[in-house]
């Protein structure tokens, strides 16, 4: 196993982040090192890795330095270490997003959620998945919910948990359709997958809410191939640096009449509610 690890300026790290998450879509380990520069790493064996050469372009110019190292046989305990629960509230409402080793804990009134993190991204802890639970937290369920980009389905799974029926997840890499299903299953909901991808210029499955936790490129052709029937009621956008907010916003404004009724700020990252307007 290698560990394959980028360092970079804390001035750079958001930008490069949202760079490198198109390369490993699966997530990223982020370390604050002692000089205050932020080093990004990937785990993989040689061959499944990003090319040396595809991570210099990702960080451009803001690259520090690369470095790839052997990882003990005790990588997976700090693989297990790294990923900790997460709990997140809003509205009166809140979920925790555990790994399937760590415990319940005992007489949790929040919703529960197993998800591996070694399938695909979405653990829970990444800035842009934990708006996008925050925002849908707050909204009451109803009868139809999409999420578009649903890597290890955690969105999808949190939405069925917190009542919404007739939950779809859709995704163009069929390990995130596995990795969906295999989370359902683990967390005892129900729910279907499919693959979807969000360039072959289709408009995307409608639903009364759509969860997209996507990148700028990508929440820009989401509005522009738009929406087969039902137009959606609610949309949760997320995936966007804070300046790239304003251009997701005015687009869906425009192009479907949904506007912006709540924006949230983590670091560098915005997440959108887009709610139809009257
Ligand atoms: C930032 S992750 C979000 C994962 C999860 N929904 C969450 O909130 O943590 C984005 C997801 O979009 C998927 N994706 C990227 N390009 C796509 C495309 N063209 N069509 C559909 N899904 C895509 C990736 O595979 C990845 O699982």
């Amino acid at each position: 196993m290698i560990r394959l690890a980028l360092r970079v300026a804390e001035a750079d790290a958001e930008l490069v982040l949202a760079e490198l998450l198109e390369l490993a879509p699966s997530g990223v380990e982020e370390r604050r090192l002692e000089d205050g520069a932020i080093e990004y790493a990937v785990y993989g064996a040689a061959g499944e890795l990003p090319s040396l050469p595809a991570l210099q372009a990702a960080a451009g110019g803001r690259l520090v330095e690369i470095t790839t190292t052997d990882v003990a046989d005790d990588w997976d305990q700090q693989w297990k270490a790294f990923h900790k629960p997460v709990r997140i509230e809003n509205g009166g409402r809140a979920l925790r997003v555990r790994p399937p080793w760590e415990a319940r804990v005992a007489g949790q009134d929040e919703a529960d959620l197993v998800i591996d993190p070694g399938q695909a991204f979405g653990t829970g802890a990444h800035a842009t998945t934990r708006l996008c639970l925050e925002l849908l937290l707050a909204l009451d369920p109803a009868d139809s919910c999409v999420d578009i980009g649903c890597g290890s389905g955690v969105l999808a799974i949190a939405a069925t948990k917190l009542g919404w029926l007739d939950v779809l997840a859709l995704d163009y890499e069929a390990e995130s359709v596995e990795a969906t299903l295999t989370n359902a299953a683990a967390n005892e909901v129900t729910l279907r997958a499919q693959h979807f991808d969000l360039r072959s210029g289709n408009a995307a499955p409608g639903a009364e809410l759509v969860l997209a936790n996507l990148l700028l490129p990508l929440l820009v052709e989401l509005s522009a191939v738009g929406f087969a029937a039902p137009e959606p009621q609610t949309v949760i956008a997320s995936g966007l640096l804070v300046e790239q907010a304003d251009e997701v916003s005015e687009s869906f404004a425009a192009k479907h009449g949904l506007v912006e009724a709540d924006r949230r700020i983590s670091g560098e990252w915005a997440a959108l509610l887009l709610v139809r307007g009257s």
